[in-house]
């Protein structure tokens, strides 16, 4: 599959994939956060304490600034996104307000779909005149307010849960629930209306299915009868579909990164396979060391990278190594037709 990459400003970068008509269905960025910091590294190692290590990348615009900046490269994201596209943008506790109105602005209200938080690091247990921080913010819209391309990755239960929710063992040491096999409302003339083995169902309720399918599940040993005779359908933990993904993420950054604010590869693959489809093209114009390049690759989707530190640069070629990247600049077709 073929992949592209802008070594530039990624406002230049953006107008020409837009002059191109190359649309996008996936957007994750994580830009500068106006920390006015220099961020360093040191024989390809994040170094942001020190204050040695070469230039990495500048977080040095405050203010109007760097609102202005960031708003006009929002404006020409939002042109290349396809119609069921999404866009994440992730940015610190000082500055979400900020940048949550411009995305109002220049994607709607009304395409606001989550502000998501991210639990970064450990608690930090240094005194200061304020609670720890150990968490920033995601935002998450939509091109339009109409469907737009979901696929949730549901998450295992912990221990824990299977306990709580799962309070029984069998005899084979399989841990269940049960679940009454009757529902509120009567059937007036139906299967389900009717007795089972002589039991009409309780006032003002009807079996779930229908006496033949009630017969089979207690063949199965799908029925756990109480001791007064009250027949509970069994669900086993080992078939639980898992839990639907919610607003709050534990997704540290690396330990060891190789460049200063690189992000957690696993929260990438979420979000590249919960918002994207398998031959998608996947946008990051603020794209570092190429966390979220290569993770879209990882699912086959097609990648645009963009980033103007040659710092980065050469991490993510590092990184992407074996794969078919092309400057972008040097590319002038482009098989896919523009969507939106
Ligand atoms: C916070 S880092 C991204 C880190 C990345 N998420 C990762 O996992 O490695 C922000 C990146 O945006 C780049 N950047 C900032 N302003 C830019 C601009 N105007 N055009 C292109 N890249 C820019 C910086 O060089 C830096 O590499």
């Amino acid at each position: 599959m073929e992949h592209l990459f802008y070594s530039g400003d990624n406002l230049d970068g953006l107008r020409l994939l837009a002059e191109m008509n190359i649309p996008v269905d996936l957007v994750y960025i994580d830009p500068p956060f106006a920390t006015n910091n220099e961020f360093l590294i040191d024989d390809d190692r994040a170094n942001t304490i020190s204050a040695s290590g070469r230039p990495a990348y500048s977080d040095r615009l405050r203010g109007s600034e760097y609102l202005d900046a960031l708003a006009a490269r929002l404006t020409a994201i939002r042109q290349v996104i396809s119609p069921t596209g999404s866009i994440y943008v992730h940015i610190d506790v000082k500055m979400e307000h900020h940048v949550r109105f411009l995305m109002d602005d220049v994607f709607g209200p009304e395409n606001f779909r989550n502000s998501i938080t991210r639990i970064k690091c450990n608690p930090k247990n240094f005194e200061r005149y304020g609670y720890g921080n150990f968490k920033d913010t995601i935002l998450f819209y939509s091109k339009t307010p109409g469907p737009i391309t979901w696929h949730p990755q549901r998450e295992p239960l912990t221990d824990d849960e299977v306990a709580r929710l799962y309070p029984f063992t069998d005899d084979n040491g399989r841990r269940y629930t049960t679940n009454p096999l009757h529902a509120p409302g009567v059937t007036e003339n139906g299967p389900t209306g009717q007795p089972w083995r002589g039991m009409p169902p309780p006032a003002g309720r009807h079996w779930r299915y229908p006496p033949r399918k009630l017969d089979e599940l207690d063949a199965a040993g799908l029925v756990a009868w109480s001791k007064t005779g009250n027949p509970r359908k069994i669900r086993y933990a080992s078939e639980a579909s898992g839990k639907l993904p919610q607003d709050v993420w534990l997704y540290k950054d690396p330990q060891r990164p190789r460049y200063p604010t690189q992000k957690n590869a696993r929260m990438l693959e979420r979000i590249i396979r919960t918002s994207s489809n398998s031959g998608d093209t996947v946008l990051d114009c603020y794209a570092g060391s190429g966390t979220t390049l290569l993770q879209a690759a990882r699912f086959n989707r097609r990648f645009i990278g963009m980033d103007n530190s040659p710092a980065a640069q050469r991490i993510f070629c590092a990184r992407a190594n074996g794969l078919d990247v092309h400057p972008l600049d040097q590319v002038f077709q482009f098989d896919t037709p523009h969507t939106g």
